[in-house]
């Protein structure tokens, strides 16, 4: 007989699981029709059961859904508390059967519709994919002094709320600031990233920064592959590979910077130049790995020129990157966040940001100003 090469999906802890919920069920239901078991208390059971199953489905579907979409998900989460325990009320008042008679009606009732609504909307949005990431991250390169750089991050922690709550915002000042910025953004939810580190561990390397030092003051995030390093500093797929395991040994999510220059553009080789810095380093990694990773496309052409990629260029090779990625990485590669990076600016923002595969920015020029900083999230909100 032919077997089917197609992996069960009931895997064995699952199938015991079920195994033990089924037989719980058998028994309190046995328990009720004997009379050894109270009927308000199997009410409490089963209603409760209910209740589990319902928020389990909710909680899965959670990440599927857009902050719009949620709302409308809560709204029918309380509508059958509203609907149904109100004219509940009335009816404990009036009867004079016991307790659990009067509340049994509008329990049932409101537990019930709470259920089939948990799954209407897990059946709705279970395959859809999970919310990416929304960042705007500031890349300050070699710009401020010390005591200038606190004061830009004290500006945007105190204008903060001018931007969207959903909004993930990074800084990431010059090494020498970090533990003053990182001091200046205490208590907010703006997260700390420097913009390189070491591809060694530790040791005789003067004038290096590793990972593990940037990670004691407090980064979350480190800018790997910058256009700028990669130029001026000949850094290699080869360095990056160690560099990225380094950070990834530290517990940073490496920010991987990718992009063509503007010979390579005009020639018509920039994907084939993305998908190369891609598979050389980003291939590397572990599914656990890519699972914390984000990717940043910063065409040459574009960095500090004042000449931004349009809307449609931008999505256009950024859904070439998640292509790439989605061959290696399969489904992971829907929620990579993308960002993009050359000249991205509050006017330019929310074109770029209302693109399916963009999914936020990594600044330069304009996240030396507070206000522009957070305008730029601001795009996220038109
Ligand atoms: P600009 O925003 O100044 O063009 O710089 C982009 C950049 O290189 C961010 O890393």
């Amino acid at each position: 007989m032919k077997r089917s090469n197609t992996p069960s999906k009931l895997s064995p802890q699952r199938g015991a699981r079920i195994a033990l919920l089924l037989s719980g069920c058998c028994a309190v239901c046995t328990l009720t029709v004997t009379g050894l078991l109270p009927r308000p208390l199997f009410d409490a059971l089963f209603l409760c059961g209910l209740l589990v199953l319902s928020a389990r489905r909710i909680r899965v579907v959670l990440p599927h859904m857009t902050p719009r979409q949620r709302e409308w998900l809560y709204v029918w989460v309380y509508v059958p508390l509203f609907c149904f325990f109100l004219p509940g009320s009335a009816l404990w008042r009036d009867t004079e059967a016991g307790l659990g008679e009067r509340i049994r009606t509008p329990a049932y009732v409101a537990v019930a519709f709470l259920f089939i609504a948990a799954h209407i909307f897990y059946f709705l949005y279970k395959n859809k994919p999970k919310m990416r990431k929304k960042i705007v991250a500031g890349n300050w390169k070699m710009n401020t002094l010390p005591a200038e750089g606190a004061e830009l991050a004290k500006g945007i922690v105190a204008q903060r709320a001018t931007a969207p709550a959903e909004v993930n915002f990074i800084v990431c000042p010059p090494f020498t600031h970090l533990s003053q910025v990182a001091e200046a953004l205490k208590g907010s939810n703006i997260a700390l990233g420097a913009q390189n580190c070491a591809a060694e561990e530790k040791g005789a390397y003067t004038g290096e920064v590793s990972a593990a030092m940037i990670a004691a003051l407090g980064c979350r995030y480190v800018i790997l592959g910058h256009s700028e390093r990669r130029q001026y500093y000949g850094e290699t797929s080869e360095t990056l590979n160690l560099k990225m395991a380094r950070a990834y040994a530290h517990g940073l999510t490496p920010v991987y910077c990718v992009g063509e220059n503007l010979e390579e553009r005009e020639a018509g080789k920039h994907f084939d130049v993305v998908k190369a810095q891609i598979e050389e380093v980003v291939c590397n990694l572990t599914p656990e790995q890519f699972a914390d990773l984000v990717i940043a496309y910063e065409p040459v052409w574009a960095i500090g020129t004042g000449k931004t990629a349009t809307a449609d260029q931008a999505q256009e090779i950024h859904a070439f990157i998640r292509k790439v990625l989605a061959d290696k990485f399969g489904a992971a590669a829907a929620e990579t966040p993308i960002l993009y990076g050359g000249s991205c600016k509050p006017s330019n923002a929310a074109e770029l940001f209302a693109k399916e595969d963009v999914d936020g920015g990594l600044i330069g020029g304009a996240a030396l100003k507070a206000e522009d900083f957070l305008g730029i999230g601001q795009g996220f909100a038109k």
